[in-house]
């Protein structure tokens, strides 16, 4: 702190915009950052577990716990009945029963909450209830829940021009359907809440979650106390991905109402197969489309009728779908088009946020379709592709989505090109077509797709974050700010943010666990917007610090406030180089506030839910990704031989996070595209609640050739240090892996047939799709 730089430095001194390792990488690596399981425990505390349905739609007429009250070790069990308050967890709408009361509605729906002495006998217990059921008839596809019209909210639709007209004047058409799974979200760390009872109805929850706030209502909601009696901390999570952003809170309740009985400190920590059984993940897609084009490829008119399982309530699905239709255009523009989303009830886990928040499953259904367009005119999909591109401006036109927003920083076309030469796609396209045609079994696949990727909460007042700094007496800085660490850096970002506007370096800067008690009515850090919005938060904080540092620093030195710079540990005022330490000192003894609230709501945003237009996002991200692979027609094993990535992340804040984020989201969206499969019995029961069933890529599963890059780019809204989010976009990059494999599939019978390949594209599907290709060849010749 005490190493005054020279005016000369001030150019090249920046704390944003350089690549920093992670503030917690060391502690990660060491083993020594603190999870909430590692937190020690106080005296006294307990261990629940909860109690789970066995069928997936039934009334409960008794519930039996005389064996798990007389189980070793086991002090109490509680259930609906016990709940004081409001036995709710919904973050939207109030369908989401901590406990089931009456009724299950899915195999692993919590019934009772047991709390004993350890968390093993908890789990043991849990196991001996005796519970009557009278079984109701069950809806466990999607598809099953659209033929009994049964969803949890109202279908939705979005219509631009006239779809009906454009379709019967299009010298082509395609038709088709399509079905995408879903995805655990598979954080490392599985949901946990450790609740400590506070003196008079006051209650500490430590809790992992991407959303304190809310945890705060709903445990105040359960226990029927205000708000201001709970206060819910996270220092980190190990994951969240989305499954924390609304589904901790059962978990968070649950802990809460056994603590504040028995008022003693009472830990949940989810067991692996119970998280899974229990938790909502993904929505599964299935899709019908039909959809007109001209000789070109270029798409006249688009229809898509897309069904999700939301699961037994509601959850986030309403923005979830919401964001699938305004994502089902991706980079292309549809002049008349009707797309219509419906969250089918049914009668398993209740699904949820999942990094990209239905934009995924939105986009690649126009992707699967360009595909489809480019095999049928026998033209290589990037062609059309390019083809239907946003227009840049509003010369070129064809620049206004079809919810409306007109977009102003297109850059796919530039990006695509780019990333075209850089992997040399002409090139590897005529050595892949030259492969398989010498090679009978092994079949090669390339594929680059394109993806934009709108930046802001769908539901705009959540768009709003704060933030407050300490400077104290030593030059020393904390942060804290609404935002939760996820893994995804936010913390460190925001750390460069504070210490570039006070001109430090960031070991001068610390940031807190994110805590309710101090920034009050935070967003979820989800939609990708943590550091914009948390980020801004703490600008405004430490800009306000700093002007008050400047206005005492002329009264000290003399000058003009306005010129004085911070930079390199100093302040430059007037021909003085003064230490920050000194100068904060100096201004303590003056009396001068060396702490500051921040505050931020991003501009511009406005959205009708009953029309579906507006302006929702901030801004769109962009990316794309070419994908070669290798694969094994006979096994249906395949391998990613090499994947080339372009993200746009604006004037990055921090590239070197940035890379782990675009690299970390192209290998979570391969998992959901080809090895992740969910799969429930007959009975509906989730029989994938393992890793031993449930496969997630390893590291032996990223390409060996792997290169990912950052586009040169700034983002023209006015966001933080003109950054762009990169947490949830770079997950659509791996549908190149999808297309890649659907190429190498199409080859077997010459590009003449579209494959009938659906997500994941197991071994299985992919050899059911080459069946399917072989015959549809072999018929029509
Ligand atoms: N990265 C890590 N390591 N762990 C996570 O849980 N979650 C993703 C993404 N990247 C996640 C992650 C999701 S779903 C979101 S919305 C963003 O991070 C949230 O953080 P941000 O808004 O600060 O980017
Ligand atoms: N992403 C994540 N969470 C949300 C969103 C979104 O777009 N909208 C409302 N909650
Ligand atoms: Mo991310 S799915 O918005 O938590």
């Amino acid at each position: 702190m005490n190493h005054p730089g020279t005016p000369a430095l001030k150019a090249a001194w920046a704390a944003v915009g350089v690549p920093r390792a992670h503030e917690s990488a060391q502690l990660h690596v060491l083993g020594q950052a603190t999870y909430t399981d590692d937190i020690p425990e106080l005296q006294g505390t307990l261990h629940a577990a909860l109690g789970l349905s066995q069928k997936p739609h039934a009334k409960i007429l008794a519930i039996d716990l005389a064996a798990v009250l007389q189980a070793r070790g086991v002090v109490a069990a509680y259930t609906a009945q016990d709940i004081v308050g409001s036995n709710d967890c919904g973050p939207i709408i109030h369908d989401d029963p901590i406990l089931a009361s009456g009724l299950v509605q899915y195999v692993g729906q919590p019934i009772f909450i047991v709390v004993a002495d350890s968390h093993d006998n908890a789990r043991r217990a849990a196991r001996l209830a005796s519970v009557t059921y009278e079984e109701l008839p069950a809806v466990l596809t999607p598809q099953a829940a659209k033929a009994a019209h049964s969803y949890v909210l109202p279908p939705m639709q979005l219509k631009r021009g006239d779809y009906q007209a454009a379709f019967e004047r299009a010298p082509h058409v395609v038709t088709g359907e399509l079905s995408v799974g879903g995805q655990e979200q598979f954080y490392l760390e599985g949901q946990i809440s450790y609740a400590i009872p506070k003196e008079d109805q006051g209650m500490l929850v430590l809790c992992s979650t991407q959303h304190p706030s809310e945890m705060q209502h709903v445990v105040a909601h359960a226990l029927g106390v205000h708000a201001h009696n709970i206060t819910v901390e996270c220092r980190r999570m190990g994951g969240g991905f989305g499954g924390k952003e609304s589904q901790s809170a059962l978990w968070a309740a649950a802990a809460s109402i056994a603590a504040s009985k028995l008022k003693r400190p009472v830990k949940l920590r989810a067991d692996r197969d119970d998280d899974m059984l229990v938790t909502g993940k993904r929505h599964c897609f299935y899709y019908e489309y039909a959809v007109g084009y001209d000789a070109d490829g270029k798409i006249l008119a688009a229809k898509v009728d897309m069904v999700l399982r939301a699961g037994f309530s509601a959850d986030l699905s309403g923005p979830v779908a919401t964001r699938a239709v305004c994502h089902f255009d991706n980079s292309y523009y549809l002049s008349d088009v009707e797309i219509r989303a419906a969250c089918g009830k049914t009668n398993t886990q209740s699904n949820t946020a999942f990094r990209g928040f239905g934009g995924p499953q939105g986009a690649i259904a126009i992707e699967y379709i360009i595909d489809d367009i480019a095999r049928n005119l026998g033209r290589d999909a990037l062609d059309i592709r390019r083809l239907n591109f946003y227009g840049r401006n509003d010369a070129e036109g064809r620049n206004v989505t079809p919810y409306g927003q007109k977009i102003v920083d297109n850059v796919i076309v530039e990006l695509s090109a780019e990333l075209e030469a850089s992997s040399a796609y002409r090139v590897r396209r005529a050595a892949v077509d030259a492969f398989n045609r010498s090679s009978p079994v092994l079949k090669k696949g390339l594929a680059l797709t394109p993806l934009k990727f709108g930046i802001a909460f769908n539901v705009t007042h959540l768009n709003q974050a704060g933030a407050l700094v300490h400077v104290y007496v030593d030059g020393s800085v904390l942060v804290n700010h609404g935002g939760t660490e996820m893994g995804q850096g936010i913390n460190t970002k925001v750390m460069q943010v504070v210490a570039h506007e006070l001109g430090l370096d960031i070991a001068h800067v610390r940031a807190t666990a994110t805590d309710t008690s101090k920034v009050a009515n935070t967003s979820a850090t989800a939609a990708s917007t943590g550091a914009d919005l948390n980020g801004k938060a703490a600008q405004d904080a430490a800009r306000q610090i700093r002007e008050r540092l400047a206005a005492h620093a002329v009264k000290l030195y003399g000058g003009d406030a306005a010129v004085v710079d911070f930079y390199d540990n100093a302040v430059h005022v007037n021909g003085h180089v003064v230490a920050f330490t000194e100068l904060v000192q100096k201004a303590y003894l003056a009396r001068v506030q060396l702490w500051s609230d921040g505050f931020y709501a991003t501009p511009h945003l406005h959205w009708d839910p009953k029309t579906m237009n507006g302006h929702p996002f901030s801004y769109f991200a962009y990316g794309a990704a070419v994908s070669e692979v290798l694969v094994d027609t006979l096994t249906g094993e395949w391998k990613l031989l090499r994947a080339d990535v372009l993200y746009d992340a604006g004037q990055s804040l921090n590239p070197a996070i940035d890379l782990g984020q675009v690299e970390g989201a192209f290998i979570q969206g391969m998992g959901w595209l080809t090895t992740e499969q969910l799969w429930w019995n007959a009975a509906g029961k989730l029989m994938t609640h393992a890793p031993s069933t449930y496969k997630i890529p390893g590291v032996s599963d990223c390409p060996e050739d792997f290169r990912v890059r950052l586009f040169n780019n700034q983002n023209v809204e006015d966001s933080i240090h003109r950054s762009k989010a990169v947490g949830e976009p770079p997950l659509l990059l791996p549908f190149s892996v999808f297309f890649a494999i659907r190429d190498a599939i199409s080859s077997v019978a010459g590009h003449r047939v579209n494959p009938p390949l659906n997500a994941p594209a197991t071994c299985e599907e992919i050899l059911k799709a080459i069946a399917a290709v072989e015959s549809a060849d072999a018929g029509a010749a």
